[in-house]
This record gives structure tokens, C-alpha cells and sequence, in this order.
């Protein structure tokens, strides 16, 4: 019941299927969305609909919706939007932000290209069996009877705990077929994401240090697993003191979580151009503040799932996963075991933002699959998933700005302490990125900043869409706002005034001879700013509008595509049968931001062929290479770079068969490839070249490592090779005597170089406010606390306000085509939009998110005391 995905029709009306026990449906009609697609007009007309406007991105929620959606239409043929958000309410989605599917339900007009080249807005290649319910996500894969797994998990923040006689329990106990331990790893019972950061046991060993921590896994059947109570397992548990704050953490003598980390610190990043404290004494105006947050949970609809079995002595791992070539790499080091052993089929993913680029199933799949030689399968609740996954790290910020009287910044001083939790996974990535990107995209002569990781008794913190920069955006385009007020400047101009261009240095004093597109996206805006302020300034003249109070607010991001300051190189692969079919070895993972269409179309523009006319396998680490992890917002970019190359290349092989310059015209028949050029068309039979070992009579294989350079001591070089920029623009409305704040609209305004695939451009941005907007409004995650969907509180499609959307495009010089990454920088600028629409709204400067009504009640009760925030 939490989430809505499983929705059906029982007797016309929807339900959730898992909350209505089978012999409830006995005599009445049950209908699903496979069924529905069979026979039923209003779903298959959704089913064009849905991939027309692209309002599947991950397809998890995608049966749900249009189930429900079926029962809206059989009784109200032409609903209004309220209509569909009524009936759709239900239903929870995390990556779309809900606006493509209200259009789909609409029937709103949808642009169409079928041509599939770079710039396309095509539906997405991977769309049809999302629609029709059959993409096969982590829990699809396994054969029923599959033996099961429940992970023991440690019930307090820091847990002491001994074992019975776990082994002799397990041999007595009928239809139990091992208990796996930390005595069972045969490599090292240790792992991370970081290169010496690898500090989480895939089974704790005396000690747990969080909550839903793993102590042990019980492998058995399905029907003795399920009815199996952890109490059951001979295991006594300890409740040990614990840090669970950063302030808990950095007390005096405070608990130590690992003993080669002094005082609980993780690690620390830092940034540092020019005299900071000098200009912040010369400044005519300085603003500082104090900000935080808290946990925030991805919330991806699919909990953590996975089947493994042997195969010819092989280790074959199905499971949801953003890295199936780190998680190779992690196993092979956890297991003891050749990496040439392992094989990592990645299924449909569920959404994952971030956090399924840690290990989270496979290695209990793993330890399983290899003890018992049976095939092992092993879903996660809601409430483990959430319990023992990783996070968006809470942080306190302190920062102060200084302006001079013409409105240019002057000086800055950041301090971030991040709570990374138990473990490190991605803390070292935050700790690093927060510095560089704490400037926001402007220019800034006198900066200095640091960010240290903390670790605490609390779930570990990783990545989520951002890595620390949408907490530290918070706090400076927070800031910037009350700058701008200070100086009696408009806030859009003094943001236009401040941002970098071309030829500018950044922090790190990395200068862009191009590209650079933040005044661009800021200017986009100017005339949504004057009309929504005319808007509202009406409003406010209107004496029915009681206790609401509107405010519009501005804010930008930036962010740098790729890993920070190393390689990360991405390779693709492609080949032409002897049958003339071109198939491209893709294995840039698809979470559902489109990656699987993206890369197909630089791929196809670059070979000079139809998108439709490719066939594409992967990512399968036995035949995709390595295209890295789908992180970063580095696909698009690093990714699309490698499929540029690929396509050019293998189109080069192609053209030298037949002497044919470079831009003759390529088209594919049955058996045979046609190449025209002006000296008339020549025929390559495929059938007739010799085939490779893989059966390619053409191939191809490029690597693309974007050009980046180590930051010295002070921060300073080339930490990457592309940023891409955004400004947003929000409008709210206050209830002041509820507290309540209603995001009434956003406009989006986002440079991407170039716009590969429009529509899915649209669906990165919708899905990125609608994180945004719960990390503003109402996303705080507390263990023990809000295990659940139904407690920790995300956006529903009530929630989701109209966004335009702005397609910037400033080329970049390293892009692919010119194109810039894009996933992270749709969520960065949203939050604080809305924060500082609130503050125009009422006057309120809030600085902890989420801002929820009881929260804002009591900020807008010691506003009306002290107007000036002098008082303590
Ligand atoms: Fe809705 Fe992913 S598309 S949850």
C-alpha cells in the first residue's frame, strides 16, 4: 500500500493488489494492465500516449498509473486536471515529476520525429515494454520455488551482538539451507565505492553501526523463509551508546565509529582563490547565515532486488544497479574470487538516483548462490530497503558573503560539515565536490571553503542526485537573495550581474574558452521574473486573498559532469553483422533518464544511419564494455562521447571498404549496405566479408576520458571537463495561518549544450523539481522513525505545479554534438527557488529544509516579534 505501482481493478474499481488478500477477489472481475492492453481502448490509447509524452522514465509506477488512469477514463472520457490528479493520487512516481503522465492522461498534443537523430524528440527506444507492464526489474527474474534470503539487521544505532549456536539452529531448523556470517566471506569483509574508503562490512562482526546494519543472511525455502521471525535466530543483541548527530559526533570524547579516524572525521575538501577574509573586511555590505538539513531518502519506488545462480561455475548476479562493473570489481574482492567468474546482468532498474551504485543485494546474492550452488533470490521490504540504504547527507553550513556597492561579490566563506553516517560510500565524492561547486555558477575573486565528512551512528550517507551541492546551493543562493535586498538590487540582476562567462576563472581557477551558459539560462528568465512579480503584486492589491501570500524566487546551479579530477573513462562498442544488422554494446546502465535512447541516437547520428535501424544489447558485463557507472550526470556526456566515436569510427571502416569519401550517404538493406556518393551508389554485400569471432564483418570499440586535471592543495586545476548550468524560477503561495506553502508554478531554464532528445530533457527537469520540491517542503528521513512510504513523506502528483521548461543550449567544447549532462542540475537551483519565494512571500528567511507548516508557523510567529532576526 505504500507506493501504488501494483494498482489493479477489482470489479472496475482500483485498488492496491498487495493489500487485498486473494479470496477477497473470488466472483469478481480482476483486471491488470496486461490484461487491459489486451482488449481495453482506453489503454492501449494511453499506451501511445504515455510514450509519446514520455511519461514512463524508470516504468515502475507506469502499470499503476495507467491502470488507474483506465478507471478515471471508463467513467469521465474527457477529465480536467484535477480529475486525473484525484484519480492518480495514489499512485507514486520519483523520477517524472508526474507532468507527463497528467498530459498522457489529458491527451495533450505531442511533438513527433521518428527520424531518431541527435536533436530528435523521439519516444524512448526502451519505452514499449514499460508501457505494457513487462520490463523485468530486480524481483521478475527468479522461477518460482527459487530458495530465499532474509538478512538479519541490527536493531539499535549501535548494537553489540553475539551469536548462539547459529550453525547447529541451522541444520535442526526443516527447509533452512545455510547461515551466512562474516565467517563465511572468503576475501575481505569490507567495501566502498572510494579507493581507500572501502569501510563497510557486508556483515558486521560483534559490532553494528546503524540501525538495519547486516549481521547475518538465512538462506532457505520460500515458505520457511517468509514465515521465519528474526526472533527465531539465536542471536542476543546489546544496545551500545551511539553518536547520532554531528554535534554528537565532534563532542569531546564522543563515541568513535572507526579508530583510525580521529574525532569522526571522514574527510575533508577544499577550496581556496585569492584573500577571502580581506575582501569580507572591504565589502560595503556582508550577509552570513547558518543552515541545515536532514536525511533525505531516494525513495525509488523498486526496493533493492536480485536473483543469482551458478552457471558452468560462473557466478551470474541479476540485480537493479546502477555500476554492474563496479559490482563486479567489489565481488570479486569480497568472494575471493576471479573476476572473470562473475557475471553482472543488470535488470530493469527502478529508479535510483544515487544510491544503487553501492552494493546492496548482491553480495548476500552472491555468498548464497556460491554455498548452496542453488539459485537464490532476495527482495528487500520498504522497510529495510529504507532502513539500510544509503542517503542525502544531512549537513550544517555556516556561510558568509560580502557585496560591494555595485552589486559584485566580494569575498566568500564557506564551512560545511556532512553527516556521512556509518560508513563512507560517497562521503569522500561530497567532501570533495561541495568545495568546488559552493561558489554556485559565478564569479567570485576572493573565495575560500571547506567541507568535512563526519561519520555518525545513522545509515550510511552516499550519493544522491547532487553529491552535497543542492545543500550547499541552499545556503548561497539563499544568501544572495538577502545580499541583493541589502544593496536594494532586484535579485535576477544581481544574479546576472555575478555570473561566470566565458573566459571568467572559476573557484578553482578553471577558465571555459566557451560554453559557459549561466547568463544565458539567468536572462531566459527575465521576462517569466517581471511577469510573475506583476502577477503577484496584483494579487497582494486584492483584498479576498485572507492569509495567503505569494512570492516568486530565483535561484541557479551548476554542476561538473563526471567524476572529480580522475579518469573515468567510458568505452562502447558496435558491429555490423553479415545480415547487415548494426548493433550497438551499450552498457551505460538506464535508471530511467533515457540512456538507452541518448546513446543510440549520437550513435546513429554519428554512423549516419536511422536510430530504429540499431539493435542493442547490454549492459550485460559479459558483452557491453565497460561504459562506467550511471552517475554524475556523466552518460550523456561521457558515455554519448564514446558512442560518437564508435559510430565514426565503424562509419569510417564502412566508407574505406568501398573508397567512398566522408560524407557519402550510408542506408541499410537486407544483406547489404548502399554507400552514395556523388560518383553514383556502391553495394557492400555484408554476406560475402569475413565475420570476427563475435560474427561483425565491420567493428568497432572507442574509449572516451574527459580531460580533467588534479586539484592542488589549495583546489586549484581542472576538476572537470564540462559543467552544465541552470536557473529556476518558482512561484508559492503561504497560508499564514496554516503554515502551508503551495508551489503554484517553475520555470526551468536549463543549458544542455544541445538538446540530444528534447522530451527527455523535459522529463530530467519535471522529475528533478518534483525532488527538489520534497526536499523544500517535506523529505526528512529518520531511522526508526520513517521506515515507510506513508510516514516519510514525498511529492504526489497533487503536489507537482505546471513547469516550462527553457532548452537552453550553449554548445560545449567537449560534449558530444556540444551536449552537456543534465541529471543533477535539475534538482539543484528547485529547492532553494522555493525558500526564497517563501521568504518573498512573507518575509521569512527560512534555513533548515524542509520547511514544513509547523516549522514555518513558528518562523513566521518570531518574524512578527522581531522583524530584523536581531534577537537570538
Ligand atoms: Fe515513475 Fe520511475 S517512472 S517511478
Amino acid at each position: 500500500g505504500d507506493c501504488g505501482a501494483c494498482s489493479v481493478l477489482v470489479a472496475g474499481q482500483t485498488v492496491c493488489a498487495c493489500l487485498v488478500p486473494t479470496h477477497q477477489v473470488e466472483g469478481q472481475s480482476v483486471e491488470t494492465l496486461p490484461g487491459l492492453m489486451q482488449a481495453d481502448p482506453h489503454a492501449k490509447a494511453l499506451a501511445e500516449r504515455f510514450q509519446d509524452q514520455g511519461a514512463a522514465q524508470c516504468g515502475i509506477c507506469t502499470p499503476g498509473m495507467i491502470v488507474s488512469a483506465v478507471a478515471l477514463l471508463r467513467t469521465e472520457p474527457s477529465p480536467d486536471e484535477a480529475a486525473v490528479k484525484t484519480a492518480l493520487g495514489g499512485v507514486l512516481c520519483r523520477c517524472t515529476g508526474y507532468r507527463k503522465i497528467i498530459d498522457a492522461v489529458l491527451g495533450a498534443p505531442a511533438v513527433r520525429s521518428c527520424a531518431g537523430a541527435v536533436g530528435d524528440g523521439i519516444r524512448r527506444l526502451d519505452g514499449r515494454d514499460k508501457i505494457m507492464g513487462l520490463e523485468a526489474f530486480g524481483d521478475d527474474i527468479a522461477p518460482p520455488g527459487t530458495l530465499e534470503i532474509r538478512v538479519l539487521r541490527a536493531p539499535y544505532p549501535c548494537t553489540g551482538f553475539a551469536f548462539g549456536d547459529l550453525q547447529a539452529w541451522c541444520r535442526a531448523t526443516e527447509g533452512i539451507k545455510a547461515c551466512l556470517t562474516a565467517a563465511d566471506i572468503a576475501g575481505e569483509n569490507r567495501f566502498g565505492v572510494i579507493a581507500g574508503f572501502e569501510d563497510q562490512p557486508v556483515f558486521a562482526e560483534s559490532v553494528a553501526r546503524f540501525r538495519g546494519e547486516a549481521i547475518a543472511a538465512i538462506v532457505g525455502l520460500p515458505q520457511v523463509i517468509r514465515r521465519m521471525r528474526p526472533s527465531d535466530v539465536p542471536v542476543q543483541f546489546t544496545e551500545l551508546p551511539s553518536v547520532q548527530t554531528l554535534a554528537q559526533a565532534q563532542a569531546p570524547k564522543a563515541v568513535q565509529l572507526h579508530s583510525h579516524r580521529k574525532g569522526n572525521r571522514m574527510c575533508k575538501g577544499f577550496v581556496c582563490c585569492g584573500e577571502a577574509e580581506a575582501a569580507l573586511r572591504s565589502a560595503h555590505v556582508v550577509v552570513r547565515g547558518h543552515f541545515s538539513s536532514g536525511f533525505v531518502e531516494h525513495a525509488y519506488i523498486e526496493p533493492e532486488a536480485g536473483f543469482a545462480q551458478m552457471v558452468e561455475g560462473r557466478l551470474e548476479i541479476h540485480a537493479c544497479t546502477q555500476a554492474p562493473a563496479m559490482d563486479r570489481e567489489s565481488l570479486a574482492a569480497i568472494l575471493g574470487l576471479d573476476r572473470a567468474r562473475i557475471r553482472i546482468l543488470p535488470t530493469g532498474v527502478g529508479g535510483g538516483f544515487g544510491s544503487k551504485l553501492d552494493l546492496s543485494v548482491q553480495p548476500y546474492l552472491a555468498l548464497a548462490a556460491l554455498k548452496t550452488e542453488q539459485p537464490v533470490r532476495l527482495t528487500y521490504s520498504r522497510a529495510e530497503s529504507m532502513q539500510s540504504t544509503t542517503k542525502r547527507h544531512p549537513s550544517e553550513i555556516d556561510l558568509t558573503i560580502g557585496a560591494r556597492s555595485d552589486g559584485r561579490l566580494c569575498g566568500f566563506d564557506f564551512k560545511g560539515n556532512f553527516n556521512t553516517g556509518a560508513y563512507a560510500s560517497w562521503g569522500p565524492t561530497v567532501a570533495t565536490r561541495v568545495p568546488i561547486h559552493a561558489s554556485g555558477p559565478y564569479a567570485i575573486a576572493d573565495y575560500r571553503a571547506e567541507a568535512v565528512g563526519i561519520y555518525t551512528h545513522a545509515p550510511p550517507a552516499g550519493a544522491f542526485r547532487g553529491f552535497g551541492v543542492p545543500q550547499a546551493a541552499l545556503a548561497q543562493e539563499s544568501l544572495f537573495d538577502d545580499l541583493a535586498e541589502r544593496l536594494g538590487m532586484d535579485r535576477l540582476e544581481f544574479r546576472i550581474k555575478n555570473a561566470l562567462q566565458d573566459k571568467m576563472p572559476t573557484v578553482c581557477g578553471q577558465v571555459f574558452d566557451s560554453g559557459v551558459g549561466i547568463r544565458a539560462c539567468l536572462e531566459a528568465l527575465i521576462p517569466h521574473w517581471q511577469r510573475e512579480n506583476a502577477q503577484i503584486a496584483a494579487f497582494h492589491t486584492d483584498q479576498a486573498r485572507g492569509p495567503l501570500r505569494r512570492g516568486v524566487g530565483v535561484a541557479s546551479g551548476w554542476y561538473g559532469c563526471g567524476n572529480t579530477s580522475m579518469s573515468n573513462p567510458s568505452t562502447i562498442k558496435a558491429g555490423i553483422t553479415a545480415e547487415g544488422t548494426v548493433v550497438l554494446h551499450q552498457g551505460a546502465v538506464d535508471i530511467g533518464q533515457g540512456s538507452n535512447t541518448v546513446i543510440a541516437q549520437i550513435f546513429a547520428t554519428a554512423l549516419g544511419v536511422g536510430v530504429h535501424q540499431i539493435t542493442q544489447r547490454g549492459a550485460d558485463t559479459d558483452i557491453t564494455p565497460d561504459a562506467g557507472k550511471t552517475s554524475a550526470s556523466r552518460q550523456t556526456f561521457i558515455s554519448g562521447n564514446a558512442a560518437r566515436l564508435c559510430g565514426a569510427a565503424l562509419r569510417t571502416s564502412v566508407l574505406r571498404q568501398v573508397n567512398a569519401p566522408k560524407d557519402a550517404v550510408l542506408e541499410l538493406a537486407r544483406g547489404q549496405i548502399l554507400v552514395s556518393d556523388p560518383a553514383g551508389t556502391h553495394r557492400i554485400q555484408t554476406g560475402t566479408l569475413a565475420a570476427d569471432a563475435e560474427g561483425y564483418v565491420f567493428a568497432a570499440e572507442e574509449t572516451y576520458d574527459p580531460p580533467s586535471r588534479t586539484l592542488d592543495e589549495n583546489g586549484q586545476g581542472q576538476p572537470y571537463a564540462q559543467f552544465g548550468y541552470a536557473a529556476q524560477l518558482a512561484v508559492v503561495e503561504v497560508d499564514l495561518e496554516l503554515g502551508t506553502v503551495q508551489v503554484l508554478r517553475f520555470v526551468a531554464a536549463h543549458d544542455v549544450g544541445k538538446a540530444i532528445n528534447p522530451l527527455l530533457v523535459e522529463g530530467q527537469v519535471q522529475g528533478g523539481i518534483a525532488q527538489g520540491l520534497g526536499m523544500a517542503l517535506m523529505e526528512t528521513y529518520l531511522p526508526g522513525r520513517t521506515e515507510n512510504l506513508h510516514d516519510y513523506l514525498i511529492p504526489t502528483i497533487g503536489d507537482m505545479p505546471p513547469v516550462e521548461t527553457l532548452i537552453i543550449e550553449v554548445p560545449d567544447a567537449h560534449g558530444p554534438y556540444g551536449a552537456k549532462g543534465l541529471g543533477e542540475h535539475a534538482l539543484i537551483p528547485s529547492a532553494p527557488a522555493i525558500v526564497n519565494a517563501i521568504k518573498a512571500a512573507t518575509g521569512v528567511r527560512i534555513t533548515r529544509v524542509p520547511v514544513t507548516p509547523s516549522d514555518l508557523l513558528l518562523a513566521l510567529k518570531a518574524h512578527a516579534h522581531d522583524p530584523q532576526g536581531t534577537r537570538p
